[in-house]
């Protein structure tokens, strides 16, 4: 397994797994856009099993393919992520109750709730974490 950063001839593949996974349908577009960014990607043999994007100090999104869950990898990336950040805060939907889970379990500080919610209406809360390595 490979951490490296984002082409755009992994974008359709990014893409896919993404709106798999999420609630929330991201164009192409938005993964362009992230580009720019920390926005790596997780191969293993050339496939894509998981991707992160952290721009500034937000964790954007963080997705791990199906096939490829409760195996670390997710962990594995917040980790990669934090050797390059001192900490990070993300926003997460108040039903998304695998990924809150994965949050409490792996150190996250849970904030409160976040000052804005999603469009459907739904509330988000707002998790936090510090690398525990200086930097
Ligand atoms: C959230 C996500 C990235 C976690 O990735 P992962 O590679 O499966 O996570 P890990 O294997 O590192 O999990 C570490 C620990 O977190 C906890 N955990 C992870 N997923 C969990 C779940 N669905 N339910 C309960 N606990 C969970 C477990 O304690 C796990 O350790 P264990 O497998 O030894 O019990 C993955 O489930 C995913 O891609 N979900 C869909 C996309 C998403 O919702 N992203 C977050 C919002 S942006």
């Amino acid at each position: 397994m490979e951490f490296v950063p984002a082409t755009e001839q992994d974008l359709p593949e990014i893409k896919q797994m993404a709106n798999q996974s999420l609630k929330s349908q991201h164009s192409l577009q938005f993964f362009l856009n992230h580009l720019k960014d920390f926005f790596y990607v997780a191969k293993e043999k050339g496939k894509i099993l998981g991707f992160i994007i952290v721009r500034g100090k937000r964790l954007v999104l963080i997705v791990v393919d199906k096939s490829a869950r409760r195996m670390g990898l997710g962990s594995s990336l917040v980790e990669f992520a934090l050797q390059h950040f001192p900490e990070l805060e993300l926003k997460v939907r108040a039903s998304n109750k695998g990924a809150i889970e994965f949050y409490k379990r792996t150190g996250w500080e849970l904030v409160g709730e976040a000052k804005v919610g999603y469009r459907n209406g739904e509330k988000g809360f707002v998790f936090r974490k510090r690398a525990t390595k200086k930097i």
